[in-house]
């Protein structure tokens, strides 16, 4: 008799949401409204999965919310942007915890304007303790500046270190490494994205702009993660 395989299941999932710009040049409209749209789109994303870890298996998600590149974009989107982000943080967090979700962030928050500073470490430290599921906004994020920094608190430290001493210097520390990575917009690159982090992750790109993925893209992305087949090297 065939034995029946577990259907194969992402803990964590990390999703670069590109296309923005272009969903909103489709409809003659400013980027700063595909922003918004792209905004309502990871809302509704992040509710579905919050509510589905029991059957996914999903305990973690990583959203690519801005890059350390992005913040050279021109001053006018950034601050839409920034606009975004207070809102999200001052409101939406809220919904979150209220459904026992926790929220934390990296990326370089030095950099950034004072107030979303505040606002996104309070957004981490008012989070559940017991959460069952948690949503990572990697904010100001650049794979090659965590691992950078990472460098540097090691010499600091002043002495060699292992793989798992290492990995505590991440931003990532106590997350598990993502198992797929999605990227919506058509572009088959990381970006910088979780660059340490993904060396075995399964990446599935779609041309759907982010604005217009929703849960049965996610859903579908999740179908094909399940016929993957992971050898990590091995025969
Ligand atoms: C992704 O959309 C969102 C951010 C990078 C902040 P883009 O703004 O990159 O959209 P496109 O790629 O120009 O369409
Ligand atoms: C990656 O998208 C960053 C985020 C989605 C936050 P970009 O649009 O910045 O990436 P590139 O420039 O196409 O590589
Ligand atoms: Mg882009």
């Amino acid at each position: 008799m065939e034995e029946k395989q577990p259907l194969k299941q992402p803990v964590h999932v990390g999703l670069i949401m590109d296309g923005n710009g272009r969903w909103a040049k489709k409809r003659k409209m400013p980027r700063s409204f595909g922003h918004s749209a792209g905004m309502n789109a990871m809302i509704k994303l992040v509710g579905h999965i919050s509510a589905h870890t029991q059957e996914t298996g999903v305990k973690y998600l990583t959203v690519y919310t801005l890059s350390t590149e992005n913040l050279s974009r021109p001053a006018e989107e950034l601050e839409g942007l920034f606009n975004l982000l207070r809102k999200y943080f001052t409101t939406n967090v809220k919904k979150l915890y209220a459904k026992n979700c926790a929220v934390k962030v990296i990326g370089d928050l030095t950099v950034l304007p004072e107030d979303i500073r505040e606002l996104l470490i309070a957004g981490e430290n008012n989070s559940p303790d017991d959460a069952g599921f948690t949503v990572i906004f990697a904010i100001n994020y650049g794979g090659r500046c965590e691992i950078l920094n990472a460098v540097n608190l090691a010499v600091e430290g002043g002495k060699k270190l292992n793989a798992e001493e290492f990995e505590k210097l991440l931003y990532t520390d106590g997350v598990p490494y993502p198992d797929l990575i999605i990227r919506t917009g058509g572009e088959m690159r990381l970006s910088n994205f979780l660059a340490y982090q993904a060396a075995y992750a399964e990446l599935y790109f779609t041309d759907v702009l982010f604005p217009d993925f929703n849960e049965k893209e996610f859903d579908k992305a999740l179908k094909e993660f399940s016929r993957r087949e992971r050898r990590y090297g091995k025969v």
